[in-house]
């Protein structure tokens, strides 16, 4: 009998991915789509949810073609996604409502100072695991209520949908309009502000608060079980997992056990510690988030410290600066250069995240002086990924009792040596990159074939993680601290930019 795979979907911020893996957690074939990103005013950011459907149909055939295999030999589909983007769409014809309001985008800062007065962020804490942020879909559904004419009655009588991009693409995956599934999971609905971090349903009190009708929302299932039939594709082939894209990356990572964490670097950057099966509250700006459900076992948690710009600034330097024509280019640049010049930039382009949560702040370049050459910002630039982990790092060990002795690091960043050296300097812990960096796919792939039955269990994962590379810890104590201190004050210049 020919050799089964599964199929691993990554909704991602800027691209659509389609990858098969083998039993081994191998990586068989790739396909991959970019879609647009959208910039109509400062702040704003919006992905056509169409565009997004579309690159779908045609990445699944594609990673069946360079695999050179049938669909019928494929298992099982998982999914990962961008969390917290927002699409709204028409539950009778299934025509998105605009376009799909994506989680960097900072429009409803002022809903956000306004939350932060009243009920208060530890009412937000101890629900739902989040501070008010401009991060979180909840307030781009109030958003879009408020500001789409007629949307608010046409979604209290039951005509349209919400839902992240997982929601968006399982219900056109298994019919669409034509009695397609409006679900979500745990790990992506926790990233609303509508779910309750403990009992994992919509919470009544936060729809509520937020007038979020009822029956706009998807119903939450865990993160691996059988969703449904991708009729609309793969006719036949199971759906059973879904999870938000830094939670698959854990799961990819097999960070089973509490303790064990992971960074993602993509456009942003992600560090999730898993904290097992009871939700942990931070005390330094860390979110509270589901880590992943297996079916009906109990849920596990993890702490999360999430960085909206890193390898985005990089992005930015290529495609609005255009000082480099490729991301890889970056490093080739910054070792032009011994140092930074004393050239510091805090990408603080969607405000800052954590820890800090300061949606008034604004990106800054500081400490320039004519010396200053490109390959200073270059510099400047991957340092920022490497000071925002640290701030991230440091809240996780004020939270948790036992100091991180090593980073275990996946996403496109990770090939960047010079990077990857400076994250190592500044944390001062070995940073180790897996064989297989594309941890987001394995992951939804892991949980997808979890749920199919195509691996038994945990254990057989954890056995597929074979270290590739590692970086350790080679800087002057001294020069970091001083290096840290400067760092600290170029954020102080961000904060509060914005009068709210
Ligand atoms: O929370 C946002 C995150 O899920 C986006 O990840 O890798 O698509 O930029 P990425």
């Amino acid at each position: 009998m020919a050799e089964r795979h599964v199929m691993s979907i990554d909704q991602g911020t800027n691209s659509t991915r389609c990858i098969l893996f083998d039993h081994r957690g191998r990586l068989v074939s790739v396909a991959q789509r970019e879609h647009q990103q959208h910039f109509p005013r400062p702040g704003w950011v919006e992905h056509d949810a169409v565009e997004i459907w579309q690159n779908l149909r045609r990445v699944v055939p594609e990673s069946l073609a360079a695999a050179g295999i049938d669909p019928e030999q494929v298992a099982a589909i998982g999914l990962a996604n961008q969390r917290e983007t927002t699409v709204l769409w028409d539950r009778r014809t299934g025509v998105p409502l605009g376009r799909a309001i994506v989680w960097q985008d900072i429009r409803t800062a002022p809903l956000v100072a306004e939350l932060a007065r009243r009920p208060g962020e530890d009412f937000f804490l101890d629900r739902c695991g989040l501070p008010p942020s401009t991060y979180f879909s909840a307030l781009r559904i109030r958003w879009l209520l408020d500001h789409v004419k007629g949307l608010e009655r046409r979604a209290r009588d039951g005509e349209v949908l919400f839902g992240t991009m997982e929601t968006w693409l399982v219900w056109n995956l298994t019919g669409g309009a034509d009695g397609g599934l409006h679900i979500t999971d745990v790990t992506n609905a926790g990233r609303t502000m509508l779910m309750n971090i403990r009992t994992l349903t919509w919470d009544e009190d936060l729809l509520d608060l937020f007038g979020v009708p009822r029956v706009m929302l998807p119903e939450i299932r865990s993160s691996a079980e059988l969703y449904g039939d991708a009729r609309a594709l793969l006719p036949g082939v199971g759906i059973t997992a879904a999870l938000g894209d830094q939670q698959a990356a854990l799961f990819g990572q097999t960070c089973f056990s509490p303790g064990e964490a992971k960074c993602t670097y993509g456009t942003g950057s992600f560090l999730l510690l898993n904290t097992g099966t009871e939700p942990v509250r931070s005390r330094h700006g860390l979110l509270t988030t589901v880590a992943y459900r297996i079916g009906d076992q109990k849920p596990f948690y993890a702490l999360e410290g999430s960085i909206a710009v890193t390898g985005a600034l990089v992005q930015w330097f290529r495609d609005r600066l255009g000082l480099i024509s490729s991301a890889p280019e970056i490093e080739t640049l910054a070792r032009t250069v011994e140092d930074n010049g004393g050239c510091y930039i805090v990408p603080a382009f969607s405000g800052l995240f954590a820890p800090r949560w300061r949606s008034d702040a604004r990106g800054v370049i500081v400490g320039l002086t004519s010396y200053i050459t490109k390959g200073h910002l270059a510099r400047a630039v991957l340092e920022a990924t490497g000071w925002q982990t640290r701030e991230v790092v440091d809240a996780m060990n004020a939270d948790s009792s036992v100091p991180l002795k090593e980073l275990k690091v996946d996403g496109g960043m990770t090939a960047d040596n010079l990077l990857m050296q400076f994250v190592a300097d500044v944390l001062d812990v070995p940073v180790v990159r897996p064989m297989v960096a594309e941890t987001v796919s394995l992951g939804a792939a892991y949980a997808a074939g979890l749920a199919a039955g195509y691996w038994p269990d945990l254990e057989v994962l954890r056995r597929n993680w074979h270290r590739a590379g590692q970086w350790l810890p080679g800087m002057d104590p001294a020069h970091r601290a001083a290096e840290y201190e400067n760092w600290q004050r170029a954020v102080e210049r961000s904060l509060g930019w914005v009068r709210q």
